[in-house]
């Protein structure tokens, strides 16, 4: 080939290349195989390799590669780049809107805004000369950031070159673009999986993993992480620039810049809020942490206007979403004992408010966790709460302690029975296998009651039956007597009656409640009705081998081991008999009828925000119709659902494996 021919199949190469990445990072909507894209890049590196004359700073193949740098240079950004005032409820939208609104010019348009999310993540300002990305910075203290161009180069939907197209814009000569680097929910937990099997530190939240990775000396490092961006604003642009928020992040779209999907336009105050108040509940189905809503006016010419407050412009405000996370120290590590022997360490805080309660306590989930984020006594650490769950411990923040913190020691001997604890090769879980031990019994009992539903007997009442000896095990509580019960602490005539009515009753649950009662490793509620749904009775079930179980679909091996364990132990079996002696109801007339729908046999796996549906909505919509949904995508996934803003992982496996991907309109189809 002549250099010519040369040059301009490698120019050709580079804008297919880079529409590609765009298709991927930017539209997440790619058109080729990750295949096909690894051989025309492999085509590419082919050619620069032998006209290296020919390599330009904006080539794909450049994205990754530079040297580490010594220190991050200064750079100082060419307007503020400014910080928001907030509000945290409706009234205080409407109080922002009262006082600001008095700056509006008299000749100014109708007032209008725009919502956009609030992107928790690393403000970066991206200088653009004729369209070539020439330097990337932090925000730093809104004057001067820091140089980080090598490392945003790595990020992949970043456009190291503005696109020229036919139709599309012709950006300005120079153009100064900001915009938040992020990490998505799915990718940030990629990645610290990633991180826990090379040994290396955790990252505490999606904002310190993308923050982190963005300042890091080794641009090396950089590009293997997940960062991804999203841009908001023009900061500089020496060209005709449009005149409002709205158009503005139409324009950055149109010239590749990736764009948050969740952006809103309204013309009413009372609608914003109503979208604002709406999206609290919505957050926890977007893929990247948002921690609130910007709101901005619409006419940039009167946001520019109405000024500033101290380093806030008055156009416009974050509404901040109710914290999630709060940070508080610890006080002490404790430990449970569940009812399987299992030893979960849980950490005393000193009591902190977050999300309008006040928690004192969180899980540290077990001992292999609590090393690996190497959280001591006495440490600050941060804690989370998200939607309704148990609040738990994110991790230390080391810049905090003072030396005086202590290393917290696995536990040699069970804390409730004072036995040695022992931990099975190839587990993470440290157990008390004793029996006897009082407080498995405890949780034994309760558990059982729960499942059950045996009401009235909670914790409390489980803890004074085991330590009086009224009952060893669950079974026990069928042959308690009114005089044992009126002797416990807090028992009356009434309470006593109540309890035994309602243990009583509790003789005569489904089968899959009793299978789901005895406490089988891996049995919980799911698995006991599709197990009632293939055995009469309970010694049905105990006389099933291993690989009849197996062949059960929607059972592991390790579950299916987990029952022929446990029929097999002579314990156990005396524990059946008991109930059975007791009259608690061990059959049913006939198997649980099979699901059936159009779905039976099939796995799913949902990715994204579904058009009109939740992720939860479109979940029970499958398993209704007989199908399975399960949470990543592996070669027993049968369709990947996808919506707007797929997660990265879901969609690049499924691309790998092959997996067919369907949208809401053709799931609802198949339904129906
Ligand atoms: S606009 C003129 N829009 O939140 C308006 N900021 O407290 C100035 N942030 O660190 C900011 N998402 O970088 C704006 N969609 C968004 C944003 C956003 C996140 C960050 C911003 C700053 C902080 C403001």
């Amino acid at each position: 080939m002549a250099q010519q021919e040369v040059a301009e199949h490698i120019a050709q190469l580079r804008r297919e290349i880079n529409y590609h990445n765009y298709r991927y990072y930017v539209l997440n909507d790619p058109i080729i195989s990750d295949a096909e894209y690894d051989a025309l890049m492999d085509e590419l590196r082919a050619l620069e390799e032998a006209h290296p004359e020919l390599i330009t700073p904006d080539s794909p193949t450049q994205r990754v590669g530079a040297q580490p740098a010594e220190g991050f240079v200064k750079v100082r950004h060419p307007a503020p780049i400014l910080s928001l005032d907030k509000a945290t409820s409706g009234e205080e939208i409407h109080a922002w809107w009262e006082r600001v609104s008095k700056f509006i010019p008299p000749d100014a348009p109708p007032p209008a805004w725009v919502v956009e999310p609030k992107l928790d993540g690393l403000t970066v300002v991206l200088h653009y000369e004729d369209g070539l990305f020439v330097l990337g910075a932090t925000r730093g203290d809104g004057y001067v950031g820091e140089d980080v161009t090598a490392n945003l180069r790595t990020v992949r939907s970043l456009p190291l070159r503005i696109p020229v197209t036919p139709n599309g814009p012709q950006p300005p000569h120079r153009l100064v673009v900001r915009g938040e680097a992020i990490m998505r929910i799915e990718d940030f937990e990629e990645l610290n999986r990633r991180q826990a099997e090379a040994g290396e530190k955790l990252f505490a939240n999606p904002r310190n993993a993308a923050a982190g990775s963005l300042r890091q000396l080794d641009p090396r490092i950089t590009a293997s992480r997940p960062i991804t961006l999203l841009c908001y604003g023009i900061v500089e642009a020496d060209g005709p620039v449009p005149p409002t928020q709205w158009k503005t992040l139409t324009y950055l779209r149109e010239l590749g810049f990736p764009v948050s999907e969740y952006i809103a336009r309204f013309e009413t105050l009372d609608e914003v809020i109503a979208y604002c108040v709406g999206w609290i509940e919505k957050r926890d189905t977007v893929p990247y942490e948002v921690d609130g809503l910007v709101i901005k006016v619409d006419d940039l010419a009167t946001q520019r206007a109405m000024g500033m407050v101290g380093r806030a412009p008055r156009g416009a405000v974050a509404f901040k979403f109710p914290a999630r996370e709060a940070t508080t120290k610890v006080l002490d590590i404790g430990v449970n004992v569940g009812r399987t022997g299992v030893l979960t360490p849980f950490a005393y805080l000193e009591p902190v408010r977050l999300g309008g309660v006040t928690i004192r306590k969180a899980t540290l989930h077990n001992f292999e966790d609590l090393q690996r984020k190497d959280i001591r006594i006495g440490d600050t650490v941060v804690v989370r709460r998200a939607g309704d769950v148990i609040p738990y411990i994110v991790g230390p923040v080391v810049a905090a302690r003072t030396g005086e913190e202590k290393v917290y020691r696995i536990p040699k001997v069970c804390p409730s029975c004072g036995e040695p604890v022992v931990s099975p090769e190839g587990e993470v879980a440290v157990y008390c296998v004793n029996v006897a031990c009082p407080e498995q019994r405890v949780r034994r009992v309760n558990y059982f009651a729960a499942v059950m539903d045996i009401e009235g007997l909670g914790e409390r009442t489980a803890q004074l039956l085991v330590e009086r000896g009224l009952a060893q095990d669950p079974a026990d509580l069928y042959y308690l007597k009114r005089e044992d019960l009126l002797k416990l602490e807090g028992f009356a005539e009434k309470s006593a009656d109540n309890l035994l009515a309602a243990i009583e009753a509790s003789k005569e649950r489904p089968l899959a409640q009793v299978i789901a009662a005895l406490g089988i490793r891996g049995v919980g509620g799911t698995v006991a009705q599709l197990l009632a749904r293939h055995y009469r009775s309970l010694d049905e079930l105990a006389a099933a081998g291993r690989e009849e179980l197996e062949a059960i679909e929607g059972l592991g091996p390790h579950t299916a081991g987990a029952i022929v364990e446990w029929f097999a132990n002579p314990r156990n079996r005396e524990f059946i008999e008991k109930l059975r002696r007791a009259g608690v109801k061990l059959e049913q007339e006939a198997p649980a009828a099979p699901i059936e729908g159009p779905l039976v046999g099939l796995t799913f796996v949902i990715t994204g925000t579904l058009p009109t549906m939740s992720r939860e909505e479109a979940t029970r919509l499958i398993e209704q119709h007989g199908g399975r949904v399960t949470g990543s995508v592996s070669h027993r996934t049968d369709y990947l659902v996808v919506g707007e803003a797929p997660g990265g992982t879901k969609y690049r496996r499924a691309q790998q494996l092959g997996v067919p991907m369907i949208d809401e309109a053709q799931l609802l189809r198949m339904i129906g």
